[in-house]
């Protein structure tokens, strides 16, 4: 059977063996893909071990960027975001990085009706999670695109990173105010229960839509913040559903429908 699996340490709370096995279900292909705990100090060697007979596999915490130097070539916005998420076996044996968080946002997003061209968005958060959204918003036009963090310097490395790929600016959390169409939140603050400092006049209720890239059973303290204030809001799981589907039909050729894979992961979340 074709093998693929995902990467991690730790592995076993993953829900992408779920994912891919209700993928291939819908789709009709045969396939295994299984966790994989890769040891912290031994990644490259147990990547390598694998890949003898498997043919694709995504990535995870932490080892990300060491995947993107595994790889023998990268995708545009792979190297861009310099971290690769999902590894493909090439027929001539050598392996391509990809990420496909980005267009799993972005895919999340256009789902949920959530415009971007011509829009307001602010980013919260300059760390990997935001390095690899970056150029996907970008590529669909926003009127500015602010990212404010608490370390203010990495926002600004950010932004002169990927200065030319669109209007990009940096920001300390005390300085926002003017209102915006989209937070995207990319910190990870709610993993500790925690919020960013963040002004009230940055929603306008009814129109500023509010998305955290983290998700849990109960809402997450952002969407918590933003939901009081009167925002549209949503949380990360849609968004691990697309990255999904993308990497997916990088391997398989075909797309699945996330919908109900969505639906299905929601009820369980839940259910408890
Ligand atoms: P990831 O790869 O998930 O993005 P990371 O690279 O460690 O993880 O980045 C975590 C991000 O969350 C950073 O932007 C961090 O801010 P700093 O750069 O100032 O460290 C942000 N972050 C973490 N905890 C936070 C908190 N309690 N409040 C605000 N920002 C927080």
């Amino acid at each position: 059977m074709d093998r693929y699996g995902v990467f991690g340490n730790p592995i076993g709370h993953s829900k992408s063996p779920q994912i891919h096995a209700m993928f291939a279900a819908q789709t009709g292909q045969a396939l295994s893909y299984e966790p994989l705990l890769a040891p912290l100090d031994d990644f490259p060697a147990f990547a390598r071990a694998f890949f003898r007979d498997g043919l694709g596999a995504n990535v995870t915490v932490p080892f990300k960027e060491q995947a993107c130097r595994l790889a023998d070539l990268l995708s545009e916005r792979a190297r861009r975001a310099g971290a690769v998420n999902t590894l493909k076996k090439l027929d001539d044996g050598r392996l391509l990085g990809d990420n496909t968080d980005g267009a799993g946002l972005v895919g999340d997003l256009l789902n949920a009706g959530v415009p971007l061209a011509g829009r307001r968005i602010l980013l919260l958060g300059a760390g990997g999670a935001v390095r690899g959204v970056l150029e996907p918003l970008l590529a669909h036009k926003p009127a500015t695109l602010i990212i404010a963090n608490r370390t203010p310097s990495k926002a600004e490395q950010l932004v002169h990173e990927f200065a030319g790929l669109g209007p990009l600016a940096a920001s300390a959390f005390e300085q926002l105010g003017e209102p915006v169409d989209l937070i995207v939140n990319g910190t990870s603050a709610s993993l500790g229960g925690e919020l960013p400092p963040l002004p009230a006049g940055l929603i306008v209720p009814g129109r500023t839509f509010c998305y955290d890239m983290m998700y849990a059973a109960a809402p997450t303290p952002f969407c918590q913040w933003a939901a009081a204030l009167g925002a549209e809001t949503r949380d990360g799981l849609g968004m691990l559903v697309e990255q999904a589907a993308e990497a997916f039909e990088l391997w398989r050729g075909v797309r699945p429908d996330t919908a109900p894979v969505l639906a299905a992961l929601r009820r369980q979340l839940n259910a408890g």
